[in-house]
């Protein structure tokens, strides 16, 4: 048998006739690029290996509440697909994506504002190729991008390793400040810099549940439009809106603007069924500019090359199902929202504040100076409570009293133990100071 690989007499093979050098450990960090170099995700691992604690209260990972996944809906949806489309479903797909998807979408996003089409419409997978693919059609090392502070942590970790410079603007509980923009932006093109975009979340924002203003909206349109600036517009939460009234979206507000016309739009819209269906179909969609789309399916073939075909043709099985079950997780984050609010207002010292927000599934509090949620969330976990922390949400530095919290997946009684067991660490940390 000598020469073969049969397991049985693999020992005397050719391969194992030579003595084998011992191989070096490869020079790993030395080879890595420096745009992963600079991402840093400890504070996500941190979290999830918190999360394993038995009895803890976790309301630091924002899932969407499992228990509301439509799961006899999509079992139903993947026969219906496959029945209907059979190897299609499984074959390669176009990069642009399902077109009937498309058509449905074109048709949606922004209803009314436009003449949006499915070549204005490029499928993701996931809202987080959106934003890397993104990154990676407009970003050159050393290009400035603004983002927001606090601002999503997993756009930055799509945007770092692409090597831009970042500008942040501060936000207060209206979103953007748009006095403030204005400065960036000017001191900015007095030095001769035109940041690539803004990175925004109006809606019901990731991590402080905020949403930005109409008439701070059309102010951004204003500023951008007049300095030269894309908009990535992240919206992921719009649909999730359970008080107060809707607000158009700057995509739309700017289709007005153009008079309809998607290709004369500066504004990049990005949202995903990951949070109104299921996030691990991981189906999510950018509507922009052709020349924009162009460049993203370009960037996309190198990526993935399509998402997955069956993933899109099961949630365009589900699309009929999108308003009663966008109706049912805004009724239950409405009721899981009220209590935390309500519990917060009961159980925290003074001088700890928190935001209101009106969709979404994320709040946000802010301790007073000199407590660093980062050093106290061991002494929460061993409460039984978990947060996230507030730093790793400013791309810049900061927010080292604060946190964010989300209510979407917490059961009414967990809310209750983990508010009282934060307040009780809150309490402990103040009387640290
Ligand atoms: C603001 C924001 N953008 C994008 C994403 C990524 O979503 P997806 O699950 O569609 O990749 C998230 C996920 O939490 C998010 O909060």
């Amino acid at each position: 048998m000598q020469g073969t690989l049969g397991t049985a007499d693999r020992s005397q093979s050719q391969f194992t006739t030579h003595p084998q050098p011992q191989a070096a450990v490869p020079a790993f960090e030395a080879a890595f690029s420096a745009g992963i170099g600079a991402v840093n995700g400890s504070a996500l691992r941190d979290m999830l290996r918190m999360a394993q604690v038995p009895g803890l209260v976790n309301f630091g990972g924002g899932l969407p509440a499992p228990e509301l996944f439509p799961m006899d809906r999509i079992a139903q949806a993947s026969a219906q697909a496959l029945d209907r489309y059979g190897w299609k479903a499984v074959q390669y797909g176009t990069t642009e994506g399902f077109l009937p998807l498309r058509e449905w979408l074109a048709e949606n996003t922004c209803p009314g504002a436009g003449r949006v089409t499915p070549e204005h419409i490029q499928i993701m997978t996931g809202g987080q190729q959106s934003l890397d693919l993104v990154a990676k059609i407009f970003i050159d090392p050393g290009d400035t991008i603004l983002v927001e502070t606090p601002t999503y942590m997993g756009a930055v970790q799509s945007f770092v390793p692409y090597r831009p410079n970042f500008a942040a603007v501060p936000t207060d509980e209206h979103g953007i400040d748009m006095d403030a923009l204005a400065e960036v932006l000017r001191d900015l093109a007095a030095q001769g810099r035109t940041p690539k975009f803004i990175y925004t979340i109006p809606n019901f924002q990731n991590p402080t549940g905020r949403t930005l203003s109409l008439e701070r909206r059309e102010k951004l349109l204003d500023l951008t439009s007049q300095y030269g600036v894309f908009v990535v517009e992240d919206d992921p939460y719009g649909q999730l809106r359970f008080s107060g009234d809707p607000i158009p979206s700057l995509a739309e507000l700017m289709l007005r603007r153009t008079g309809g016309d998607p290709d004369r739009s500066h504004v990049l819209y990005c949202s995903s069924f990951s949070k109104t269906l299921a996030p691990g179909l991981r189906d999510a969609w950018v509507m922009a500019a052709r020349p924009i789309t162009e460049k993203l399916v370009l960037a996309k073939q190198g990526a993935d090359m399509h998402t997955p075909t069956l993933n899109q043709m099961i949630v365009t099985e589900l699309l009929p199902l999108l308003p009663e079950q966008t109706e049912k997780l805004r009724q239950s984050y409405a009721t899981r929202a009220d209590h935390m609010l309500a519990v917060l207002d009961r159980e925290l010292p003074q001088g700890v504040t928190h935001t209101v927000p009106e969709g979404g599934m994320f709040l946000w509090l802010t301790l007073p100076t000199g407590v660093n949620t980062t050093a106290m969330l061991p002494r929460a976990v061993e409460r039984k409570v978990a947060y996230m922390i507030g730093e790793c949400f400013y791309a810049l530095g900061g927010g080292q009293n604060t946190m964010r919290l989300s209510f979407s997946s917490a059961g009414l009684e967990d809310i209750d133990r983990g508010v009282a067991a934060l307040a009780q660490t809150i309490r402990g940390e103040l009387a640290r100071l």
